[in-house]
């Protein structure tokens, strides 16, 4: 029995391997896109561009990966959330934060700057009376100051260049006491790799292909909090085997990518994401926040 579990595991890993260049083919993207890594413009025009493609967005719909979120990850968000609360969720895109939130809060506005991705909220699984959406830029949201008790947002910073614009909005439509909860990737862990290894070429070959990332310090968010009239009450690291936390700098770039696409699969596996859910929850929780590529911050407003 038990070694039949790890015969199966073997086998979906050989099967990935040999899919994994189709794989990196497929989400660098079915359009190209002029990206020069050096040149911001350029990145910025990809940025604003990506996301608003039906093709993209529909790719992104099959394929974000759910059971690692669903099992880990949402739970740091879900934790801060009452059933009393109206929530806004920043950078939405399908929803599959959003979904999470409306099973516990009052009521959730997904937000986002494509009506591509929102629209598979409203067609999709998420159909929830209590969600609406709000398709507009996450630096200037339509609605009044303190309008919401919490403000969240998955994998959304990232994309965001001008990263404090958008945290500023956030801060002017919670309320006082209220919380920003956002999951970002962390730039103390990117110093320590670049130290070591070519940045550039992490960036390229790991990362969505050419998609730059951005990414923030403790340091930053610290100065960020003071200079906004909030608190950092929290940054929990998580997410360690994503293959781009401690290892990032042992291994080539292509390697890295391979392990990324390996270790999204084992995610599927029941077993297996019971044991990667274990050492979150009991090791990586403790972890300092910059052995980790990711982590969750929490931001409460005075
Ligand atoms: C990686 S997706 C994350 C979607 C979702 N939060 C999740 O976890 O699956 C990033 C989203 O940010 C959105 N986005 C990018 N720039 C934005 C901006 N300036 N304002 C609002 N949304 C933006 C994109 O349209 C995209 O839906």
């Amino acid at each position: 029995m038990k070694f039949e579990f790890v015969r199966k595991i073997k086998d979906k890993f050989k099967k990935e391997r040999a899919s994994c260049e189709d794989a990196k083919k497929t989400i660098v993207g079915t359009k190209e896109y002029d990206i020069n890594i050096d040149n911001l413009q350029t990145i910025k025009d990809f940025k604003s561009k990506y996301w608003q493609d039906k093709d993209n967005s529909d790719y992104y719909y099959r394929t974000v990966e759910h059971s690692f979120f669903d099992a880990v990850s949402s739970k740091y968000f879900l934790k801060y959330i009452k059933p009393s609360d109206k929530v806004l969720d920043c950078g939405a895109g399908t929803g599959r934060l959003t979904v999470k939130i409306a099973e516990i809060a009052a009521e959730v506005t997904a937000q986002d700057i494509s009506q591509a991705m929102l629209s598979h909220i409203s067609n999709g699984g998420g159909g929830e009376a209590n969600i609406k959406t709000v398709c507009c830029d996450a630096r200037n949201i339509p609605f009044a100051d303190n309008s919401f008790d919490v403000v969240t947002s998955c994998d959304f910073i990232c994309h965001i260049i001008d990263w404090k614009a958008y945290l500023k909005e956030s801060l002017r439509l919670v309320k006082k006491g209220g919380y920003l909860i956002f999951s970002a990737y962390n730039g103390d862990n990117f110093a320590k790799i670049s130290k070591n290894r070519n940045m550039k070429e992490i960036l390229e070959k790991m990362m969505y292909g050419s998609q730059y990332v951005v990414n923030q310090t403790k340091q930053e968010l610290l100065e960020f909090a003071q200079d906004n009239h909030a608190d950092l009450i929290k940054i929990q690291p998580y997410n360690l085997f994503a293959g781009t936390s401690l290892w990032c700098d042992k291994l080539s770039a292509q390697e890295i990518y391979q392990l990324r696409v390996l270790i999204g699969k084992t995610y599927e596996v029941p077993k297996f994401l019971e044991l990667i859910k274990l050492f979150e929850e009991r090791i990586v929780k403790d972890m300092d926040s910059d052995d980790c590529m990711h982590m969750i911050v929490v931001i409460k407003k005075k």
